[in-house]
């Protein structure tokens, strides 16, 4: 059995902790019971000896198949990564998705997207992350008593995506304790303002208006001041034909909107500039997670 999980892209700038989008890069997940337990990785992360003996995805495997009154009993797991590790493009979502997923499929427990969320979120506290690697799409997602709620929406093919991934990882807890505790009140209108325009861009497909909408007070600017180069980054892709330049998550990668038939040229313009950056063109997932 293989689950496929997509990789995706968390707040959208203004959208703190709250929008977030599906990419068409993957991470497949294959599981076959075995005499002896083995792990397999390939892609990203095969060249992190410590992933192979601690394992995030075997332990929320383990953990969900015990809870569901599964037998004693071992596993080859062949992982498959295609989504970069601690890059803002939900690697850990992916694996908290992909682990729950397999535990019920491996059981033939039967299963919605919602109970898959309710139990992601407690591996993964944030559900711009957790809920657009659900459902694939546009998500607008928020938490009350616990419980994830969320409006999707399909993207339509006449935008893509460009991604430009730093070497350099940003690790989402790290860079969360350097954001300030308190906010002003003229910024936290600032990124209201802009993540309800974008929610509503989105839903309504005026995608000029996306010009307007990726600023925000709360975190990129601070984080960005990690990875200098990533201003750089964000004003030639303004320069090039984005309609919106973000950073991904708590980054490092940047995350590129633009109309479907200007990404060839702003995907070499990139590539061209930041030598030492991977630049790739993608489309938009609206699939979510899928069983191969
Ligand atoms: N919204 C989170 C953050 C990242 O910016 O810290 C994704 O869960």
């Amino acid at each position: 059995m293989i689950v496929r999980v997509p990789a995706t892209s968390a707040n959208l700038g203004p959208g703190f902790d709250t929008l977030g989008l599906s990419l068409s890069l993957y991470n497949r997940f294959e599981i076959s019971p075995s005499i002896v337990q083995s792990i397999k990785i390939d892609g990203e992360g095969s060249n992190i000896p410590k992933l192979l003996k601690d394992n995030s995805f075997i332990k929320i495997f383990k953990e969900i198949y015990y809870e569901l009154g599964g037998d004693v009993k071992d596993f080859t797991f062949h992982l498959k990564n295609e989504i970069p590790i601690s890059r803002g493009l939900g690697s850990s979502s992916a694996v908290v998705v992909g682990a729950i997923i397999s535990a019920y499929e491996i059981l033939k427990v039967s299963y919605t997207r919602d109970l898959i969320l309710s139990k992601a979120i407690k591996y993964e506290k944030h559900p711009d992350n957790i809920t657009p690697a659900v459902n694939g799409g546009f998500n607008i997602a928020m938490i009350k008593n616990s419980k994830v709620f969320y409006i999707r929406h399909k993207i339509p093919n006449d935008i893509k995506a460009v991604v430009v991934i730093p070497n350099k990882a940003i690790s989402t807890r790290y860079s969360r304790r350097a954001l300030p505790k308190q906010y002003s009140l003229n910024d936290a209108v600032f990124n209201i303002s802009r993540s309800s325009m974008l929610a509503g861009i989105f839903l309504s497909k005026r995608w000029n208006l996306l010009k307007i909408a990726g600023e925000d007070k709360i975190h990129q600017d601070k984080r960005m001041a990690l990875l200098p180069a990533l201003f750089a980054v964000r004003k030639e892709a303004l320069k090039r034909g984005a309609l919106m330049s973000v950073l991904s998550g708590s980054g490092s990668t940047f995350l590129n909107i633009c109309y479907r038939d200007d990404a060839p040229n702003l995907a070499k313009s990139l590539s061209n500039k930041f030598r030492e950056f991977r630049v790739l063109e993608l489309e938009f997932d609206n699939i979510g997670f899928n069983i191969e």
